[in-house]
């Protein structure tokens, strides 16, 4: 039971399953029932995977038929392919020029600060010159020594002007302020100042200590200034009368000013801190969470060897910041940051990124469209070749694919086109066979029908065999008492003792007897079917003596005679005799059968090796019941005394004798056609 519904739900794909469990317990021994069960379990569940993975082709086929397609499955691992190539190498190369931007970026920093720090030394080297050149003039040293506040000013403030000095300062031994000239950076005039104190200012200090290290004996450092900000001054010994020193003379550079022409060179903001990493200038203005975010503690001041570089929010932008310790004459006199915004980065890194994106983008877009014409060129003509299979399967034998390529996609259109000339030359062969074999069937039931016409005629010569045998018999007895009584009929007539009434009964005798003899004569004739004796003739000849022998009876019997007969001679070997008898006999019929007049008509026609002669009425006709037996002797359909009914059977002897036939076609109502049909060459035998 469980089998049977079982076969009915799933159709097909089961029937392996139940052959399976029809045989495996019959060879494994074990219970029918269970092995069926654990089968029919298992192979329902793999039906239903297959099932749904059907569905699932089918849905795909449904939505998607060309991804489905050829052109689907050549398309898309490229396409996936190529989108995954272009994002691997945006990514990648987006990486190389962001780390590149970034490296650029930072390079720049450095050379910033290296810029700066070359200024720096360009402007210190500006001060020992203009160092010189001061403490060697005329009086200057003295003036110092003296502490004379107004000689120094006037000695030393045109050359502060002629050289773009900014800070000119003198300090005594003692290490006191003996006179500051400042350019006014607003005017540009020297003003005098006083009130700085440079007692603790290294520079000063390592002067007045008559330091010397390995450059020499002169120094440098920062130094704010009140109202006028830092700058940055170098210092050297003023000597008299050889080598007695009498003070220091300083010249300075405002750090504001210097900080504006690196900013200008390095494009990006300088700021300077001191030894301790507090922030002494910069170019940047004050932030709201102030300076100090951008200052050092005093251990990275102290230790920065090698450039640090640092990033800090300013007026709510990310900087990127690095700091270069800050040299001078081999001594560190504090430090020097270049600060840069991050989103120069940013944005340059956004623009690689956009402008690679785009490439790329431009790119996979070509590889794409290269790929679809690519799959599209190899595609086509393949869907083309299919649907011209498709039109030669359903009947279209005149497809050509017409294609001429070097490839293999070429090599199958031609086999293909080679295949359909193949099959369109079967399909006209089996044609011709077709027609063939129909034409040897109707040959084949041509032959049949005169196979069975020959049978036909066979059974009726047997026919006459028989009768003309059993008829000779009875001729020869009869003929002889006939001859008797006619003999003696006439002998007695001849007798005058006979009364007259009596001789009319003996002419009665002997007419009647003189009939049954001819009767007899007749039946005789058919029974000898004697062989004819065969003379070469024109036929026409036996048709006209047949015509005129029956020339009275048609009088007789109203009938137009019409004849068809050629002018030329047309010779045939034959009995002449038997032959006019065969065709007497015909008009005689057809005169019978058009009791009330008629047409005759008498043709004869060559045809090949054969003459036709017919002999058509417009009579009665014979209906089709009797068509078959008007050959057969003694059938008639005449009265006792009219017909014997040996007419056609023993005409039907003589045309065979000829080796000849005779045919008869009749449409009751309309009339009958008889035809004698002989061979033009016969043996002679006459
Ligand atoms: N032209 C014809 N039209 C109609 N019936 C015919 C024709 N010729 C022959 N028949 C039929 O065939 C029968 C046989 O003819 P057949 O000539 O052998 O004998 P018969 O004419 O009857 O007698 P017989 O010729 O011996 O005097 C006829 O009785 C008649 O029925
Ligand atoms: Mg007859």
């Amino acid at each position: 039971m469980i089998r049977l519904g079982w076969i009915r739900r799933h159709g097909n794909s089961v029937d392996e399953g139940v052959d399976r469990a029809d045989r495996t317990p019959a060879a494994s021994g074990s219970r029918p029932g269970e092995e069926l069960i654990s089968v029919t379990s298992k192979a329902t569940g793999d039906a239903a995977t297959r099932s749904r993975l059907t569905d699932l082709r089918q849905a795909l086929r449904r939505f998607a038929p060309r991804l489905a397609g050829l052109q689907g499955r050549l398309i898309l691992p490229y396409v996936i392919l190529t989108m995954l190539i272009a994002m691997v190498g945006t990514y990648v190369i987006t990486r190389l020029v962001t780390s590149s931007v970034r490296e650029r970026f930072t390079n720049q920093l450095y050379e910033a600060s290296r810029v700066a720090a070359d200024e720096l030394v360009r402007r210190e080297r500006s001060h020992l010159a203009n160092l010189r050149l001061m403490s060697f003039t005329e009086g200057v040293a003295q003036a110092l020594e003296a502490g004379d506040r107004t000689v120094l000013t006037a000695l030393l403030t045109p050359l502060a002007l002629n050289y773009e000095v900014a800070a000119v300062s003198a300090v005594d031994l003692d290490g006191r302020e003996v006179l500051t000239l400042l350019r006014d950076p607003d005017t540009g005039q020297m003003q005098a100042l006083q009130g700085s104190d440079f007692s603790d200012f290294a520079p000063v200090v390592n002067v007045l200590q008559e330091r010397v290290d390995e450059l020499g004996d002169k120094y440098s450092g920062m130094m704010p200034i009140t109202n006028y900000g830092a700058y940055m001054f170098t210092s050297a010994p003023v000597h008299v009368s050889g080598d007695r020193l009498v003070g220091v003379l300083m010249v300075g550079s405002r750090l504001q000013d210097l900080l504006v022409g690196m900013k200008a060179q390095a494009l990006g903001d300088m700021l300077v801190l001191d030894e301790s990493g507090k922030l002494m200038v910069s170019t940047l203005v004050e932030p709201e969470e102030g300076f100090a975010i951008l200052e050092l503690t005093p251990e990275e001041a102290s230790s920065l060897t090698v450039p640090l570089s640092r990033e800090v929010t300013l007026y709510g932008r990310r900087f990127q910041v690095v700091y270069t310790p800050m040299l001078l004459r081999r001594q560190q006199i504090g430090e020097l940051g270049v600060a840069l915004p991050s989103s120069y980065v940013v944005s340059a890194e956004a623009t690689s990124r956009n402008t690679f994106a785009w490439l790329f983008s431009a790119g996979t877009g070509v590889v794409i469209a290269l790929g679809y014409w690519l799959a599209q060129s190899i595609a086509r003509p393949i869907m083309r070749l299919r649907d011209m299979s498709q039109a030669v399967a359903s009947g279209d034998l005149e497809q050509a694919s017409g294609m001429e390529r070097p490839d293999e996609i070429g090599e199958l259109a031609s086999a293909f086109d080679t295949m359909t000339l193949k099959l369109r030359e079967r399909t006209a062969e089996a044609a011709r066979l077709y027609d063939e074999t129909v034409k040897r069937n109707r040959e084949l039931a041509e032959i049949n029908q005169r196979l069975q016409e020959t049978q036909q005629q066979l059974i009726q010569s047997e026919k006459l065999a028989a009768v003309g045998q059993l008829t000779a018999g009875i001729v020869h007895d009869v003929k002889n008492p006939l001859a008797v009584i006619k003999g003696l009929a006439e002998e007695l007539k001849e007798e005058p003792s006979i009364p007259v009434e009596a001789r009319v009964h003996l002419d009665s005798i002997r007419a009647n007897a003189g009939r049954a003899s001819a009767i007899v004569t007749d039946l005789l004739t058919f029974a000898r079917q004697s062989t004819p004796a065969m003379v070469q003739r024109d036929i026409c000849e036996a048709v006209r003596a047949s015509l005129r022998l029956t020339e009275y009876l048609t009088r007789k019997g109203k009938v137009t005679v019409v004849t068809d007969l050629p002018d030329t001679t047309v010779l045939v070997t034959y009995d002449p005799q038997q032959i006019e008898q065969v065709l007497i006999n015909l008009i005689n019929n057809a005169v019978q059968a058009m009791p009330d007049g008629g047409t005759l008509r008498v043709t004869l026609r060559q045809a090949g090796e054969a003459v036709a002669i017919a002999i058509q009425d417009t009579g009665n006709g014979i209906p089709p019941e009797n068509l078959s037996r008007v050959f057969d002797p003694f059938f008639t359909t005449k009265k006792e005394a009219e017909g014997t009914g040996l007419g056609l059977s023993v005409s039907y002897g003589i045309v065979t004798h000829h080796h000849g036939r005779l045919d008869v076609e009749s449409q009751v109502g309309q009339g009958s056609t008889f035809t004698v049909l002989l061979p033009v060459e016969q043996e002679s035998t006459g």
